[in-house]
């Protein structure tokens, strides 16, 4: 519950105002001097202080800068009567959210008392994501020297400084967020908020009252006015996560805010102008979602005016050395464990993994590797990846049709031939003589498939029944 100050010298008025701002359910104290005003502000936070301008003790202007001075965050509206509205203005100046000339209605009151609490929330809100941002150091937080990365990186820095909109592309923990804020950070817009939304997370209805907001009564549930991501991101950067899987219909409303960096809220009337940079990002082919016909493609073209395609980690092993390190390093500290080394071979084991979940799955890797290392050094044992796993997790993710058959055909034979090969007791000519092969092709499948007659595939465990 919200709590007001209100410091009025008419004891009539006083009442009247304490018994309005009760009703509305508000927590109110009161004052009846400027002195007795600024004596309770000190003690106690309130969310807003309603003073009036001409007060005994000290003016209402006094009241103003004593309150911001002891709580910036508090919201102050200003009481007046027409005679003074120069000074009013004066205290707006100073600070003050708003001023109301007597005599006033009491509707009239409550709605502004009511945005000034909207401005004050959304002012925490900006400072939180600010403070959240601050951790953030950029670029340098991006690690990766390989050619491709750097590419990309380059990319960003010359795309930043503008207003551009980017459009993120990779798989899934390609770091497509970190570069969004990386975007934001070395940008003018970085003192403004930034603002993430995911798209794929929220049902559309949800998705189009976050994005947009919503006047009082929209919904039979939306009781209060709701300020939209877009309104908050004022001044900042919006970054719009998963745009592929927004629905349809919403990406006809998006694409007009991109256009004319207007909209309504939802069951408002009055259009709304923002000052708001986009990025948007997304780990699906859009340009197949247009064939598809699931994504628009004006909406499309729209947001990839400057496309930054971040590659998979596969595509750049040469950064996972210093990808693993750099998890190291950080999990040891924040874990408070002595700093540990990666054996040789735990390191040529992440080298030659396929990391289909890319630098995330590393990360999680590393993670868990330094909670089960005792000792000094991770070993292979302590990573929870099998090489065999690789081709069936690529397999699993946007593999075609041709891709998946040849794959199941390898599998097949080569659990035939290893058990054939067990039967034979790894005598090659009699195991291509069952298999009906000459002993050529048989050769190169095992070449093909790493099999080499030796004691790994006469071991039973290894025998596919
Ligand atoms: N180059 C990098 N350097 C350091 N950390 C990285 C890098 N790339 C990704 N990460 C880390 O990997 C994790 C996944 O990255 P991020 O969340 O940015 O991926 P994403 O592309 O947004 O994935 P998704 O599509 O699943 O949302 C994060 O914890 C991020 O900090
Ligand atoms: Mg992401």
């Amino acid at each position: 519950m919200p709590s007001i100050l209100v410091i009025e010298d008419k004891s009539a008025m006083q009442q009247m105002l304490a018994a309005t701002l009760l009703s509305e359910g508000y927590e109110v104290d009161l004052a009846s001097s400027g002195t007795e005003g600024i004596a309770r502000a000190r003690e106690k936070h309130y969310d807003l202080v309603l003073t009036d301008l001409k007060l005994p003790g000290a003016d209402g202007l006094q009241v103003l800068s004593e309150v911001k001075e002891s709580d910036p965050e508090a919201s102050v509206i200003i009481m007046t009567a027409y005679a003074t509205v120069e000074n009013a203005v004066q205290a707006i100046k100073l600070g003050a959210f708003d001023f109301i000339t007597k005599p006033f209605d009491t509707d009239r009151l409550s709605i502004l008392i009511k945005r000034a609490l909207e401005n004050r929330r959304l002012v925490a809100e900006n400072i939180l994501l600010r403070e959240e941002l601050a951790q953030t150091i950029g670029l340098a937080e991006i690690i990766g020297r390989s050619e491709r990365m750097r590419q990309a990186t380059e990319l960003v820095q010359k795309v930043a400084p503008s207003d551009t909109t980017v459009l993120l592309m990779g798989e899934s923990g390609t770091g497509k967020e970190l570069f969004a804020r990386a975007i934001h950070h070395l940008s003018p817009r970085k003192d403004g908020p930034y603002v993430t939304i995911n798209c794929a997370a929220i049902p559309r209805e949800l998705l189009e009252n976050e994005l947009f907001g919503s006047e009082r009564g929209a919904f039979t549930s939306s009781v209060a006015r709701k300020m939209g991501k877009f309104e908050i991101a004022e001044q900042g950067t919006i970054f719009l996560d998963e745009v592929g899987d927004m629905d349809i219909s919403l990406q006809a409303k998006l694409l007009r805010v991109l256009q004319e960096k207007r909209f309504e809220r939802l069951g408002g009337t009055k259009t709304i102008e923002v000052n708001v940079r986009v990025i948007a990002a997304s780990n699906m082919d859009l340009r197949e979602a247009i064939v598809r016909r699931a994504f628009r493609e004006d909406l499309f073209y729209r947001l990839s005016v400057f496309p930054i395609t971040i590659p998979p980690l596969r595509d750049r092993r040469d950064d996972v050395p210093a990808l693993a390190d750099y998890f190291i390093q950080r999990f040891s500290m924040e874990m408070k464990k002595r700093p540990v080394k990666i054996s040789r071979e735990a390191l040529a084991l992440l080298d030659k993994y396929h990391w289909p979940g890319n630098v995330r799955e590393l990360e999680n890797t590393i993670e868990r590797a330094i909670i089960l290392c005792d000792g000094r050094t991770i070993t292979p044992d302590h990573l929870a990846i099998r090489l065999a796993t690789s081709n069936e997790i690529r397999l699993r993710e946007g593999a075609g049709l041709k891709e998946v058959a040849a794959f199941a055909q390898a599998e097949a034979e080569k659990s035939l031939i290893k058990r054939i090969l067990a039967q034979t007791r790894g005598n090659k000519r009699k195991t291509a003589e069952i298999l009906k092969i000459d002993y050529t092709t048989l050769f190169e499948k095992l070449k093909k498939y790493g099999l080499q007659p030796s004691r790994e595939v006469l071991e039973p465990e290894n025998v596919v029944a």
